[in-house]
């Protein structure tokens, strides 16, 4: 027989558990998407990478449009697209990201090339299917776990036509590095903010979690105004380690052949100290 505390009361214990329920439902509810709250810096820090556009302009040459980019954010690489010719269809979870990309959309003369949906990436339904399907700027690397992974490919499995791309870039694991992600903050930017003139300095901290495979990322946003006084905007989010031989795998679970990997975003052979780990993937024949 359990001997309970004198104070066990399993009403209390049962309110406790209500009480816990709906304190996570709550907070799982208000807190904001990781992306919402730095949507406004994403361009002013990340808006001037390029190297990736010339790359999906290659593969959109080769498979043609309409094409779809999961976790389009603000647009970088889907609004090049766009203005080259191709229709394109961008999906992410972010209100305050899409509103970045509407944004940076107006004056461009695009007509209707663009469509903006708001829908999780792990599991949405659009009635087109796709010759070109991809997934930019380590984004991937936002599902952690298996199950979320092998959702989000089969997912974009039957939104590609039947011999079409499915193209995700993301960093190749530097093990150096990664040893290196002790939680120690360092300043990776500074630049002056367009909108208000104050300074802006991103500051990122990685911890890594081998268990996992997973890296903790704290980014801050530190705007400074003309008093000096800082205002502090953080997110966090973590980062899944992501081996070649564990994409090919979830891949082929996920219904995908024909892998080619590249390692750079010139397509380059991959190669284990290559920085990207880069792949194309077709759906197997049904
Ligand atoms: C690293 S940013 C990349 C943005 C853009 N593709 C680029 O290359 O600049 C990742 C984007 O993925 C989106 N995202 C993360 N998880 C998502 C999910 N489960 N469903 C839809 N979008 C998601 C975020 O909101 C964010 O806009």
């Amino acid at each position: 027989m359990r001997i309970r505390p004198a104070y066990y009361s399993p009403l209390r214990h049962v309110r406790q558990l209500i009480r816990l329920f709906v304190y996570a439902t709550m907070s799982a509810m208000s807190r904001p998407h990781s992306y919402d709250p730095i949507a406004r810096y994403y361009d002013q820090a990340h808006g001037e990478i390029e190297e990736d556009i010339g790359m999906m302009q290659t593969f959109a040459q080769e498979t043609g449009g309409p094409i779809l980019e999961v976790g389009v954010g603000t647009g970088r690489v889907a609004l090049p697209l766009a203005q080259a010719g191709y229709d394109v269809v961008g999906v992410d979870s972010s209100q305050e990201m899409l509103e970045m990309a509407a944004r940076r959309q107006q004056g461009m003369s695009l007509d209707n090339r663009v469509k903006w949906v708001q829908a999780d990436f792990r599991d949405f339904e659009l009635d087109s299917r796709f010759p070109l399907i991809y997934c930019a700027y380590n984004t991937f690397l936002h599902l952690i776990d298996e199950q979320d992974q092998l959702n989000a490919l089969r997912c974009w499995r039957r939104h590609l036509q039947p011999d079409g791309h499915l193209v995700l870039d993301v960093e190749n694991p530097e093990l150096f590095a990664i040893t290196e992600a002790d939680g120690s903050i360092e300043l990776s930017a500074s630049y002056e903010d367009e909108e208000t003139g104050n300074l802006v300095h991103v500051l990122r901290s990685g911890w890594a979690d081998f268990a996992d495979q997973v890296i903790k990322m704290n980014i801050f946003y530190d705007e400074v105004d003309a008093e000096g006084v800082v205002r502090r905007i953080a997110t966090t989010f973590p980062m899944r380690i992501l081996f070649r031989r564990e994409l090919s795998l979830l891949l082929r679970m996920a219904g995908f052949e024909r892998l080619n990997f590249f390692g750079d975003h010139q397509l380059s052979p991959w190669q284990s100290d290559s920085p990207r780990l880069i792949v194309a993937a077709r759906p197997t024949k049904r």
